[in-house]
């Protein structure tokens, strides 16, 4: 199932990875998309390179990407692109970022592909075969308690024109878990969810391009994806919280007000 997708989505990655890796540390042009959101020629590089891999094996398909927009509506099938996934990483030097390509199909996310090139990781699945990093098939952890657990987070954009509610949730969370981790690629962090590096992950107004790849991917390696109040996820939802079995409820409860 969508094994010739899944291979054009693979090498899409790969290719934007390597233009990632080409100017990571030698990025010239920065514009601002917002007061601290910005855009660089790799975000631009990575997606033209990953929209003529998909127009010419999928010329039919819709394209959703940061960087564009949305281009074409007629089809049933939606590719879900973002090409640099981490800029303000990237800008700084930081190695944590990633190319993210997710395929929707009749409004269901049913594969995703999110790779790390930097770490030369690629993660990878399609709804019902299961989630890989590389090769190896990936499971959420085993963490029961909230107390143990280890959780990654990220803030919204416009955090200094509303700073109260993440930093709220954010402070509960901090005085429950065991400790809390904020990467800066929610596709990565949510990867790391899958794989039990990270035991829940929790993020407010975030766009369809950071979550699509990532929420298949914590599925398929048996974590809950859901909003905020623990309604069934869709990438274009606001809020998204991602755990292992064990902690999501408990993520929700304090997410929804419970005292920690
Ligand atoms: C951002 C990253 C970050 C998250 C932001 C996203 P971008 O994506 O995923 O971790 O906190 O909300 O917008 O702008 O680097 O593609
Ligand atoms: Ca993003
Ligand atoms: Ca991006």
């Amino acid at each position: 199932m969508y094994e010739s997708e899944l291979v054009i989505a693979k090498n899409a990655a790969e290719r934007a990875g390597k233009i990632l890796n080409r100017l990571f540390g030698q990025v010239s042009q920065i514009t601002k998309k917002g007061d601290i959101d910005l855009v660089t020629e790799a975000d631009v590089q990575a997606e033209n390179s990953i929209f003529e891999i998909i127009r010419e094996h999928f010329p039919r398909d819709n394209l959703l990407s940061e960087e564009s927009g949305s281009r074409g509506r007629t089809s049933n099938r939606t590719w879900i692109i973002d090409p640099l996934d981490g800029t303000t990483n990237f800008v700084h030097g930081f190695p944590f970022f990633a190319v993210s390509i997710a395929l929707e199909v009749d409004g269901e996310v049913v594969m995703g592909v999110v790779h790390n090139p930097f770490m030369g990781e690629l993660f990878r699945a399609v709804r019902g075969v299961g989630a890989f990093l590389n090769n190896q098939a990936l499971r959420v952890s085993r963490t029961r308690q909230l107390q143990e657990a280890l959780l990654g987070t990220g803030f919204p954009y416009d955090i200094r024109e509303h700073p109260r509610e993440p930093m709220d949730l954010f402070e509960k969370m901090l005085v429950t878990a065991q400790g809390i981790r904020r990467p800066g690629s929610a596709a990565i962090d949510m990867c790391y969810v899958a794989a039990g590096k990270l035991d829940g992950f929790w993020e407010q107004d975030l766009k369809p391009w950071d979550t699509a790849a990532g929420s298949v991917i914590v599925e398929e390696a048996g974590g809950l994806v859901t909003t905020f109040q623990g309604k069934t996820f869709s990438p274009y939802r606001k809020s998204v919280v991602a755990a292992n079995p064990y902690i999501h409820g408990a993520m929700i409860e304090i997410l929804n007000g419970k005292k920690p």
